[in-house]
């Protein structure tokens, strides 16, 4: 069964085919990052202008060498996102469902990602923890099964790839700050400046963001000169402050639960700091530790065909709109 997946909740517009014997067998994705950079973050007017542009030629580029009558369902991400974006990716699924005369299931952003490790490995089988850590989330799931998932903790305030972003203004760096801040936090001391560890001796597994990133920027204001080298020692122990917590609260997390396998999502489990702190949890507490491929930790159109190749549906005519800008975990029905 082929299962077509669409995703345009926010600043990517993104088209893959998920075949239930071979995998996904076709994937475009286009991002916006470009644009949006020169504003300092995603402005959602252009956001869905664009996603109007580009989707045409993404689907082609995705649905390449593949004859697009063999393809059986569509599945489209209906929230949470932009409402602009979000009604996009309906529409352009809609008119293809309707064109093609196959169902269409509108789908979970959040449980794309918290799905997406099935889709390369194999093994991974529910029950397992899921940290997802992106722009816009920061959430420790618990995974029980496909479709039953329970929040064990999340972040109070900002999202960790937010705090990131952040930061990365603050040092004048190009949108979005995350992958900036990992690079120049080569050159510098993460022992330079004793930022706080919100939340790290807190006893439930909540997450906090905000005053790390306020501490931040007094002491960026402090420096009186914040050439690249203290930039770097800002960055690098900034990085260390906010691994250190996650590392900390899924060490927490596994020691609650007795789950064996943690998979880490969304954008921020690009930072390979993260990687390598998560992994030394992987011998002290006898569980495994497991990364989708860097092109699937961003968001992506294969996770929500993946996600879609799940369900089944008879619904060839949606009429009315399934988007959502709000769309929590706990109100999948
Ligand atoms: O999942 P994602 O692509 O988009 C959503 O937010 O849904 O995540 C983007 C976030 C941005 O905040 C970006 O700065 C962060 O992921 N990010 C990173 C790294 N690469 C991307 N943060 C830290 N280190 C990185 N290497
Ligand atoms: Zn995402």
């Amino acid at each position: 069964m082929k299962t077509l997946g669409i995703e345009t909740s926010c600043d990517e517009t993104a088209i893959a085919v998920y075949d239930s014997t071979e995998g996904i067998i076709g994937e475009s994705i286009f991002s916006q990052i470009d644009m949006h950079a020169e504003y300092g973050g995603v402005v959602p007017e252009l956001a869905s202008r664009d996603h109007c542009n580009k989707i045409i030629q993404v689907f082609r580029a995705a649905t390449h060498g593949i004859d697009i009558n063999t393809i059986d369902q569509i599945a489209y991400t209906a929230g949470p996102g932009l409402l602009g974006a979000l009604l996009i990716g309906e529409s352009f699924a809609k008119g293809l469902s309707y064109s093609l005369g196959i169902p269409l299931i509108p789908v979970n952003h959040l449980e794309g990602h918290l799905v997406s490790p099935g889709m390369e490995f194999s093994e991974i089988k529910p029950p397992y923890i899921c940290l997802l850590v992106s722009g816009g989330h920061t959430m420790i799931v618990d995974v029980k099964d496909i479709g039953n998932y329970e929040i064990l903790g999340q972040s109070v305030d900002d999202a960790v790839g937010e705090a990131f972003d952040k930061v990365g203004k603050l040092l004048d760096l190009p949108y979005p700050g995350g992958p900036h801040i990992e690079r120049i936090a080569l050159e510098g001391n993460s022992s330079a400046y004793d930022f706080p560890r919100p939340m790290i001796h807190s006893n439930n597994l909540n997450l906090s963001f905000s005053g790390l990133k306020t501490a931040v920027l007094y002491k960026v204001k402090e420096i009186r000169d914040l050439d690249n080298k203290a930039k770097s020692d800002v960055a690098a122990s900034f990085q260390r402050a906010v691994i250190e917590v996650l590392t900390k609260k899924i060490k927490k997390t596994i020691e609650s639960s007795n789950r064996k396998n943690v998979i880490i999502a969304g954008g921020v489990a690009a930072n390979k700091n993260l990687r390598s702190s998560m992994k030394e949890l992987e011998q002290a507490l006898g569980i495994k530790v497991y990364y989708p491929d860097l092109k699937y930790c961003g968001d992506n159109a294969a996770m929500i065909a993946y996600l879609g190749s799940m369900r089944t549906s008879l619904n060839k005519t949606i009429s009315n709109s399934s988007v959502r800008a709000r769309w929590p975990l706990t109100e999948l029905s």
